[in-house]
């Protein structure tokens, strides 16, 4: 007769296991924490199965998401070498969701028409499901039988078995989340990889190509970079490429922005904290340590206070982090790539950056320049960006008509370099047209009509003055200006006549 077991009943009436049993789930609990393939556990607990149940074969089955293929997963026989099984038997405990345990098989009504049952000569058997909490089908089964011997399995050997066969579909649930986790990462990396690397970066022209090619060199070294630029030029987007090009890709990049927080706070996410180390503190890591193998990136580091300089300091002489309030250090193995818009030698020599932590961090510096210093690059930007948000709209997109594209090249994106060009072009791809040129009064105001005069006159942009041409320009003009009155051209300038004259002479100016 077919028996399944009552669940509600066994509850209740809890069957107390053997010692002997229960030092056989002690060892399966161990070996889930110490082996390490699944396929060696699982023919473990097969093994510790059959021994303890006495029964002559085990086999863990496990199937697909629908219920219709089946694989065998791990096996042991003590009887022969087959290892045929019964589908029927395997599918009905799968699809009840239920043990289900024969005594004798010849005599058991619900299998009388099972052919496969009877021509493997199976006598008696167990079949539990691997059942994981919140799906709707089990993963599998754990089966024992007798073909040779007859044995009556009792209900505590049913309990044993189902107590195994929990333990086994945590550690198969564990493993194929831990897998598609791992394949998931790696694809996701890849495609980060890409999007990240160096060679995505734009920049044709000879200033970006100068700075891609110190990248290059520098990239696996683990020195300090330190990115100089005004803000939207660029240098988030280097460091991240340097991350994603480097032998550090696999592991994080972690990017802080040291002027969003407070002190206090930057040093607990930076270093982590202990419980208890002030008010409301609570264990946590810091992000350097999170970092490990990885790359940080410190956004605005001349927003860092002294005290805070000196902590980071010490961080890279010895490489080591110690939580707030705690008292062990541990090694921390991680790139750091400082970035600043402000001239941080200007700022230490007016005692507002610590000296000695500029020269730590000075190792390697690269200076992204304002978009108005490569404007070559910016037809090739302007297109790389309408193609991404006509792409994000769904919109087909035609690039730029000769007169817009000449306004791009000519504004001078002061205010926020590349970013400020990307933010005009997701702004016009919003109201562009499916398939349309973005002509010249598709730009902003200010865009179109950016040739001020002044800039006119002095033509600072397109030709790229040096400073002291520029002096020279400006100098001249103001005392055009003024009529040859050199006291007077002072005076526009807001200098003594003294410097004014002092300067000509340098310049060489009548
Ligand atoms: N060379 C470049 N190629 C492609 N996109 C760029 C480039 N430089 C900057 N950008 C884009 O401009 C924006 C600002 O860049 P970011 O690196 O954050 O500047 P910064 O860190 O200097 O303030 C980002 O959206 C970035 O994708
Ligand atoms: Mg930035």
């Amino acid at each position: 007769m077919i028996d399944i077991p009552d669940r509600k009943e066994k509850k209740t009436s809890a069957l107390p296991l053997s010692k002997k049993r229960l030092a056989a789930l002690f060892t399966i609990s161990q070996k889930i924490n110490s082996i390490n393939t699944i396929k060696e556990l699982l023919h473990e607990i097969v093994n510790i199965v059959i021994t303890n149940l006495e029964a002559e074969r085990g086999l863990i089955i496990l199937t697909d998401i629908r219920g219709e293929e089946l694989h065998v997963v791990a096996s042991e026989s003590f009887s022969d070498r087959s290892l045929s099984f019964s589908r029927s038997i395997v599918k009905t405990v799968l699809d009840r969701d239920q043990t289900v345990k024969s005594a004798d098989l010849t005599k058991d009504a619900q299998f009388k028409n099972i052919k496969s049952a009877h021509d493997l000569n199976i006598l008696s058997f167990i079949c539990v499901p691997l059942k994981i909490v919140g799906e709707e089908r089990p993963l599998g089964t754990l089966y024992i039988d007798q073909r040779i011997h007859k044995k009556i399995f009792t209900d505590e050997d049913v309990l044993f078995l189902e107590s195994i066969a929990n333990l086994a579909a945590i550690a198969i649930n564990n493993t194929s989340l831990m897998e598609k986790l791992r394949t998931e990462r790696v694809q996701l990396l890849e495609e980060v990889g890409k999007k990240y690397s160096l060679a995505e970066i734009i920049g044709q022209g000879k200033a970006m190509q100068k700075i891609l090619a110190v990248m290059r060199l520098i990239i696996n070294d683990d020195s300090t970079v330190l990115l100089t630029g005004e803000s939207g030029t660029g240098k988030e987007v280097i460091a991240r490429a340097m991350h994603f090009s480097s032998i550090r890709k696999d592991k994080p990049f972690i990017a802080i922005n040291c002027g969003a927080l407070p002190e206090t706070l930057l040093e607990t996410e930076l270093f982590g904290s202990v419980r208890g180390a002030f008010t409301g503190a609570v264990d946590k890591q810091g992000l350097l340590q999170s970092a490990q193998s990885g790359t940080v990136f410190l956004d605005e580091i001349h927003h860092t206070s002294e005290a805070m300089q000196v902590k980071l300091l010490r961080f890279l002489q010895e490489r080591e982090v110690r939580r707030v309030g705690g008292t062990k250090s541990v090694r921390v193995d991680v790139r750091l790539i400082c970035a600043s818009n402000e001239d941080l030698q200007k700022a230490v020599n007016d005692d507002k950056f610590r000296k000695d932590f500029f020269y730590r961090i000075n190792i390697v510096t690269v200076n992204v320049p304002p978009l108005r210093e490569h404007k070559e690059d910016i037809p090739l930007l302007a297109e790389h960006f309408l193609h991404k948000y006509c792409q994000e709209k769904n919109k087909k997109c035609h690039g730029f008509s000769k007169e817009a594209l000449s306004a791009l090249v000519e504004y001078d994106w002061a205010d926020n370099n590349v970013r400020e060009l990307e933010n005009e072009i997701e702004r016009l791809s919003v109201f562009m047209k499916n398939g349309a040129t973005v002509e010249l009064e598709d730009l902003a105001q200010k865009i179109q009509h950016k040739t001020s005069a002044l800039e006119k006159r002095f033509d600072i942009i397109s030709t790229a003055l040096s400073f002291a041409d520029l002096e020279k320009k400006y100098i001249r003009q103001v005392i055009e200006q003024a009529k040859g009155n050199k006291a007077k051209a002072a005076r526009i300038m807001g200098i003594p006549r003294s410097t004014l004259q002092g300067k000509m002479k340098k310049l060489k100016l009548k």
